[in-house]
Order: C-alpha cells, then structure tokens, then sequence
C-alpha cells in the first residue's frame, strides 16, 4: 500500500450549495512581494493559505521583515527592517511568482539576487521580457547559477515596450518602476485584475501608478511607499471558474460569493453558450447546469479579457462530455496539454493538433487513479472525478496545495463525496 496522500472522489454526485472564493493566489504573490518595498506596516487581507504564499512570507521573515498570521485569512507585514537584497530559500524554486522578489528589491535598494523561480512546467517559460524591463531601467542582469541576479547604480524611469504580453514581466515592470527616478510607460502591457490589483496596493502605499488595466501604464517614480494601511486582495478569479466549472459539470446549482462577476466573462458567456445558466449579482454568481448534457462549443486562450489560460484543463474536462465536438486552442502556453493523457484516463476522447486540443464529448467519464503535472491540471482531474462514474484517484497533490485553498473542505460543503488521505 502507498502511503501517498490522495484523493479519492467518488463521482456522480450534483455540487449543491453556497462557497466562498478565496484571495487571488496570482495577485497574493505578486503584492507579498511588493510588500517588500514598503517601509512600515502592511496590513493584507483576503490573503489565501496555500503553500506558494507561506514559501514567499517564510522568504520575507529570512530578509528581515517581521510577518504575522492575526486572523484566518489577515497577514501582518512590516519589511521596515528588511536589509537583504539576497532570497536564497531553495523553495522559492518551487513557484513561479518568487521573481517579483527581483523587482521590489532592485527598487528599494538597487540590486536583488534571487533563486531562479520554477512553477508549473507545462511549457518553456522564458523570462527574457523581465530582463528587458530591469534593463531598460539601467540595471544589469544575470540569470546563471541558479539566481537571478540584477544591480544598478541608478534606476531610471524609461519607456517600455513588450514585444509579448507577459503578466509577470507587466507587473516585475511596475514594481521596479514604482522607486525608480521619473517616469515609466508600459506598452502592450497585460491587463489581469491581478496587475490592477497590484498596482491598487501600490498606489494604497503612496505609489504613482494610472492605466493599471489598459494596455498601456504610466508610472511616476516615488522616493518611499509607507505602510500603516490595510489592503484586500482581490477574489480569485480561477478558482472561482474552477468551481463554476465544477458545478457545471456536475449538473448541480452552485452560488460562488467573493466574487468579481465582470473577471468572469469570458467563462461565464461560454458556459451560456453550453446551455448552462449563469446569473449574475454584485460579488456573486449562481451557476445553474439544468441540462441533460451541456452543448459543445470552441474557445481559445488568450491575456485577459480573453478566455484564461488557467481555466483550460478544467474547461476541456467539461467539454469531454459535451454533445458534439469541440476545439481548444492555446493562445498563451502552446503546449499546455499535459492533462490530456491523464483525462483520457477516464475514457475521454481528445486529439491534439498543433496548438488546439480537438474533444470529441463522449457520455461518460469512468473513474480511474490520475497523476496530474500541473496545477490547473491537478483540478482539472478533481473536476473529473466529480462527474466520473466509480472513484478516481488522485495522487501528486503537491500541485494542488500551491494554488487551490481548502478546495477539498469546500467541495464537501457543496455535497461533493471527496476525501483526502493516505
Ligand atoms: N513569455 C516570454 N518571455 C517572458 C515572459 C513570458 O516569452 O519573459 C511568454 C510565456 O512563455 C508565455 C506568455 O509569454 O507564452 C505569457 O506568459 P506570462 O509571463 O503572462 O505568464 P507568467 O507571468 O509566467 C502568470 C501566472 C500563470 C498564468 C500566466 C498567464 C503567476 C504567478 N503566474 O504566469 O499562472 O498561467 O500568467 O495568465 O501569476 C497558474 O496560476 O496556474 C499559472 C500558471
């Protein structure tokens, strides 16, 4: 017997009920770091527990700044004290959000060297726009050894033009340009809700920071940032359609609150599209899949407001049993498709062409033990499970843990027969 933790889903059942979204795991690591920058007390709320976030804290307390668990979702930070350009924890390797480390240091003292970030590896993930930023802003970078290492005398306000919309190097730009000398624009800037967000902390801080949601951002340079004010990350808009998914899929009737419907969009007119009914409220959604067997439909990825990326496996779970045949096509990762094989797994029919995933919606899912590579993946498969006839299994949930928080806790309370053990 493995004593691998595991969970085992038996399918079937209709998600049924009311949950809470928790905090943006991609804006939460982005305005951890950021809080980096900020010569008092920071006050995050809405701050999602799951481990990328206790990796990047731990990080924080190692180059001097005091961190504070005071409530279940409230973290305390005063980096007033933070007197190390250095972040040497090995785990910052484990998760792709440690570089913004490398922009909120070079802007309070001029140089970071930080563990070269790792995260989810379903394609290449070349950070050259990142080194053109830092760059641009007269620092000199190196990425050997393992680290990533940027310095400079003087940082220097500058015009910036992506060739590729990036949301890291958007965001690793605005921090590194927030305590740079004059001004920065950002062209073909991405336009996430995390970048806003990120960028909405800043300001809160004492930032100059307009166009956070354009493709185009101006930022003029400050001397500090001071704390002593509170901040509440956004809701997290992939674990939201995650669960919206998740209760598509299982033909059940899901209200979602702490929610931004607006970031929903995209799903939210895909699943209509499907036959599944989507209703709107202030910070809720109710999900509503009355449906014998949701229709097919064709989506392609792309930077928001475009179908998000993070949403394709568990979108493409959904479709492999939908009434006829559908296309994926990845417009940000082209090869994020390592949920295929473990999908087919359970009997789905999907052929890959090219950058596009062709489903072909077969009646049933069937159970069966799944080793998901990825996050996304990761509930992508616990979205299979749920709607699978018999139990899946599902091991390697060191994926899960980064991203998703108290997701199996939150599927029992929609009804969902799911467990997590050894
Ligand atoms: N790219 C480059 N050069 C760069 C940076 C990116 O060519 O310097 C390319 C990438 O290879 C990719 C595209 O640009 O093809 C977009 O990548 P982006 O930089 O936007 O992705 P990221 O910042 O590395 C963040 C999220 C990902 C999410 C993507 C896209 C964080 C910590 N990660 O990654 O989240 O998939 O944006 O929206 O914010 C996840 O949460 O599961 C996850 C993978």
């Amino acid at each position: 017997m493995s004593t691998e933790d595991r969970i085992v889903v038996k399918g079937g059942k209709k998600l049924e009920g009311d949950v809470t979204v928790g905090g943006s795991k991609n804006a939460a690591v982005a305005i951890i770091c950021a809080s980096a920058m900020v010569k008092g007390k920071v006050f995050l709320e809405n701050v999602p527990r799951i481990t990328d976030i206790q990796v990047l804290l731990e990080t924080l307390k190692q180059i001097g700044a005091s961190v504070q668990w005071t409530g279940d979702k409230t973290v305390e930070v005063d980096a007033t004290g933070v007197n190390s350009p250095i972040c040497d924890n090995p785990d910052l390797s484990t998760l792709r959000g440690s570089y913004y480390f490398v922009g909120s240091l070079l802007g309070r003292f001029r140089q970071a060297k930080v563990v070269f970030p790792g995260g989810c590896n379903f394609a290449p993930r070349p950070i050259d726009q990142h080194v053109y930023a830092f760059e641009t802003l007269g620092a000199s970078v190196e990425t050997t050894g393992g680290y990533i290492t940027a310095k400079t005398k003087k940082l220097v306000g500058n015009s910036i033009y992506f060739d590729n919309y990036s949301v890291g190097a958007t965001i690793n730009s605005i921090l590194t340009a927030t305590l740079a000398e004059g001004t920065t624009t950002i062209e073909n800037a991405n336009r996430e809700p995390h970048v806003v967000d990120v960028a909405n902390f800043l300001n809160m801080m004492g930032a100059d920071i307009k166009g956070a949601g354009t493709n185009a951002i101006r930022i003029k340079g400050v001397k500090e940032l001071t704390g002593g004010r509170s901040y509440s990350i956004c809701p997290d808009m992939i674990e939201a359609g995650t669960l919206m998914i998740a209760a598509a899929a299982t033909k059940g009737t899901v209200t979602l609150h702490n929610v931004m419907p607006e970031h929903m969009d995209a799903l939210s007119m895909k699943l209509t599209e499907m036959g599944v009914t989507v209703e709107a409220m202030d910070d809720s959604i109710t999900v509503k899949a009355n449906v014998k067997r949701v229709k097919n439909t064709n989506i392609k990825t792309m930077p928001y407001p475009g179908f998000p990326t993070d949403l394709h496996p568990q979108f493409a779970t959904l479709l492999s049993v939908a009434d006829g045949e559908s296309r994926i096509t990845e417009g940000v990762f082209p090869t994020r498709f390592q949920y295929v094989e473990q999908l087919q797994k359970l009997g789905a029919n999907i052929q890959l062409s090219g950058e596009s995933a062709i489903i072909k919606g077969v009646p049933k899912l069937i159970g069966a033990p799944v080793l998901p590579t990825d996050l996304r993946a990761a509930a992508a498969m616990v979205i299979a499970g749920l709607m699978a006839e018999g139990q899946t299994t599902i091991y390697n949930l060191e994926y899960l843990d980064r991203g998703y928080e108290d997701f199996i806790k939150k599927l029992q309370s929609l009804k969902a027969v799911i467990e997590r053990g050894k």
